[in-house]
């Protein structure tokens, strides 16, 4: 069914189809962090990532959330709709972590009174520098009518991701988000994997993202795997 290489990817690669409207998406083993400056392979990943994704694809798209998942082809390989990516990432976040902490001086694990939503350039060699919404509209990345329909749809998955992760006593810090068009509407693309978000147990505060990736912190597939099966997701 695969046909040529569209694109590659820091840890996938997307394929065309004999059906012009349809892609294969690819998770690798490939990590990546600090947009592309640090890299390794991880056994597993892809396997683990695909299942992943596919689970919280579907559990989003019976909340009625638009998605780009079609099915899962193979222990790696989903099939997805192909999307007119936009070229923002939308990150939503619950828990003060990472960027927003270092960027605003905030200890790293401040309860956030309500959800903070920011909005990124996808452009590695700019190192995904943060825009503002009036940058999106003068610089015509996606129409205003676009970026109030998706600061709403990307809320609405925070809820039901956050129940989500909730009820298997993880917390939900933050995460990114990627959408696209096809046929006039506005999917969602891309992934929603531990490489994309940050979980921490809600007892013990453990990380189980890629932040054991990023800061060295070890058993990174392994923790993914442990996540996973708080989840009820099967990844083996
Ligand atoms: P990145 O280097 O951005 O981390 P990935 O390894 O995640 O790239 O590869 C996925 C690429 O495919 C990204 O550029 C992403 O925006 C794009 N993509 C994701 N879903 C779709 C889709 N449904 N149609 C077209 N492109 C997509
Ligand atoms: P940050 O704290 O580095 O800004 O990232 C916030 C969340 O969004 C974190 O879970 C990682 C995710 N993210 C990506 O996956 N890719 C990106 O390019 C960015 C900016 C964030
Ligand atoms: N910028 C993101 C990160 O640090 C993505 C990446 O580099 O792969 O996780």
């Amino acid at each position: 069914m695969k046909k040529t290489i569209l694109a590659t990817g820091k840890s996938k690669t997307i394929y065309t189809t004999d059906d012009p409207n349809l892609l294969v998406m690819e998770f690798r083993d490939d990590a990546t962090a600090f947009n592309g400056v640090k890299k390794a392979s991880l056994a597993r990943k892809g396997k683990v990532n695909n299942h992943f994704n596919a689970h919280v694809m579907q559990l989003l798209a019976a909340e009625n959330i638009a998605v780009h998942f079609v099915k899962l082809l193979s222990e790696t390989e989903s099939l997805v709709k192909k999307l007119d990516m936009i070229r923002i990432e939308f990150v939503v976040r619950n828990v003060v972590a990472g960027g927003i902490s270092k960027r605003l001086g905030i200890e790293e694990g401040m309860v956030l009174p309500e959800p903070t939503l920011e909005l990124f350039l996808k452009d590695d060699a700019l190192g995904d520098p943060m825009i503002n919404e009036s940058h999106v509209h003068v610089f015509n990345w996606a129409k205003d009518e676009e970026i109030a329909e998706l600061k709403q749809r990307t809320l609405r998955i925070n809820t039901i991701l956050k129940a989500f992760f909730a009820k298997a006593g993880l917390t939900l810090v933050d995460f990114k988000l990627e959408f696209g068009r096809a046929d006039g509407k506005l999917l969602l693309g891309d992934e929603f994997t531990l490489d994309g978000c940050r979980v921490w147990d809600t007892k013990t505060q453990k990380k189980f993202d890629k932040d054991r990736f990023r800061r060295d912190l070890g058993e990174v597939i392994e923790s993914y795997e442990e996540a996973a099966e708080r989840l009820g997701i099967d990844v083996l």
